[in-house]
């Protein structure tokens, strides 16, 4: 190990090492193996990760690159004799061109900080989330990440243009494009994303960005049901004068657990329905908006339908509306590494399906609750069970296969957002299709035959 480090400070410079003690001092971010290895290094340079992919090979050991550590299914676990490859060095906003509306970065630039530079042009990346001022775009590439705003734009996947990555042999994978229409072979470059670094270490990026609407307008409404909040979001969406930009559902008990973990005691925002339904929509102008979303209002109710709600008329009342829905740490102190699911339902099965799995885990563990709240415009529901964490691995294996068991028969998906990572190996391996999971095992046998990319991830 010391031999491996002192060939791999010759590249990167005693600015770019950490070893043992070092990198104790570091924040591990949301797993707390992120950092059991006792080396990082922290390229600075394309050139710089390709020598440290080659370097690292040819010493036969294996490394995990990190961006933000803010995943979280275990993605960038590390034991104690890999090498973690950090792109916090790798931090440059290489160009940001209004025209072409496209910005070049370096993966180890933050998501907001990648906003902030393309809010001065008056445009945005079009993915947002709430790890944003720690997650990087690089691992939001790996992850394919996809957040609030993917019903409207899509994930992560439909952001890239372009993109330049180090594979497991050192070579270099230089597919920068910048423009939207390419039909030059397999576009290869989408193996890259969302493969957690198992196949490579994405360096830079080329993401399509989108005006931002001068104005925008954020409401919470309260519903009595799923099946109601579901018909007020049809309605929203039908409704031509509302451009949603979210469309975020919180269960009572998680916005009333938010709400008093934040102190959040506005009588405005009243959180006694028992689903809550978050809608932000952009325009030219707040008024049409605001009308707007007061229709939907009283469109419900002249129908004689059970609706309460606010629509924020201040940016601190839109700052705790929004706090409620992303302060998910929150529950974790409550619950302490509690066993949590991130799960994609098509939207007609959504509410079956939770009415299904509530009456199932009842059924498994009378009085064992849960955590929901999600992005409803797309289907993807978070749940986290009641209960501090870890569980048994018994225990653990019969309540995925409640979360898990119909996904694929209704067309949904058992990770939607955050990845397999280490956490979701078993159920990979249990509730991937087949011939899917086979050509995966085979792609990472071509790319990385000796495992040198973040091995034990995904497979
Ligand atoms: C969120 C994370 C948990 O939506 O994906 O807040
Ligand atoms: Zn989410």
């Amino acid at each position: 190990m010391t031999d491996l480090a002192s060939r791999l400070e010759g590249v990167v410079g005693s600015k770019g090492i950490r070893r043992d003690g070092e990198v104790d001092l570091l924040d591990p971010g949301w797993h707390p193996d992120n950092l059991r290895a006792r080396l990082l290094v922290a390229p600075a340079s394309t050139e710089e990760v390709a020598e440290v992919v080659r370097i690292v090979a040819e010493a036969g050991a294996s490394l995990v690159p990190q961006g933000g550590r803010t995943g979280l299914v275990g993605g960038a676990r590390t034991r104690e004799d890999e090498v973690v490859l950090s792109t916090h060095r790798l931090d440059r906003i290489l160009r940001l061109d209004p025209i072409e509306r496209v910005a070049v970065v370096e993966a180890g630039v933050t998501l907001e900080a990648l906003q902030r530079a393309a809010a001065e042009h008056g445009l945005e990346p079009g993915i947002d989330l709430a790890a944003r001022g720690t997650a990087t775009i690089g691992g939001m590439v790996s992850t394919n990440a996809g957040g609030i705003l993917a019903f409207r734009n899509g994930v992560m996947r439909h952001r890239v243009l372009g993109l330049e990555a180090i594979l497991p042999d050192g070579s270099r994978l230089g597919d920068l494009t910048r423009i939207v229409k390419n039909t030059t072979g397999y576009d290869v470059k989408q193996l890259l994303i969302g493969a957690e670094g198992t196949l490579g270490c994405v360096t830079r990026i080329a993401v399509r960005l989108d005006p931002t609407p001068r104005a925008r307008v954020t409401a919470l409404y309260g519903l009595p049901s799923t099946a109601a909040a579901l018909d007020l979001l049809r309605r929203a969406f039908g409704d031509g004068r509302l451009d949603l930009r979210a469309a975020e559902v919180m269960w009572a008990e998680f916005a009333r657990a938010t709400a008093a973990a934040n102190g959040i005691a506005d009588p405005a925002i009243d959180l006694s329905h028992p689903v809550h339904l978050l809608l932000e929509a952009g325009g030219a102008e707040e008024a049409p908006l605001q009308a707007a979303f007061e229709d939907l209002y009283t469109g419900h109710l002249e129908e004689g339908l059970e609706v309460g709600g606010v629509i924020a008329h201040s940016e601190r009342q839109r700052d705790d509306i929004w706090r409620l829905r992303e302060d998910t740490g929150a529950i974790y102190r409550l619950y302490p590494a509690a066993p949590s699911y991130d799960v994609s339902v098509p939207a007609t099965e959504i509410e079956d399906w939770l009415a299904r799995f509530a009456e199932d885990l009842e059924g498994h563990d009378p009085g064992l609750g849960f955590y929901a709240f999600g992005h409803l415009g797309d289907g993807n529901l978070h749940v986290i069970l009641k209960r501090a964490g870890p569980l048994a691995e018994a225990e653990e294996a019969a309540i995925d296969d409640l979360v898990y068991r119909d996904l694929g028969r209704l067309g949904g998906a058992f990770s939607a957002e955050h990845g397999i990572g280490s956490k979701r190996r078993a159920a990979f391996a249990v509730h991937a299709d087949p011939g899917k999971a086979a050509m995966v095992r085979l792609l990472k046998a071509s790319l990385d035959p000796d495992g040198v990319m973040n091995p034990g991830k995904i497979v």
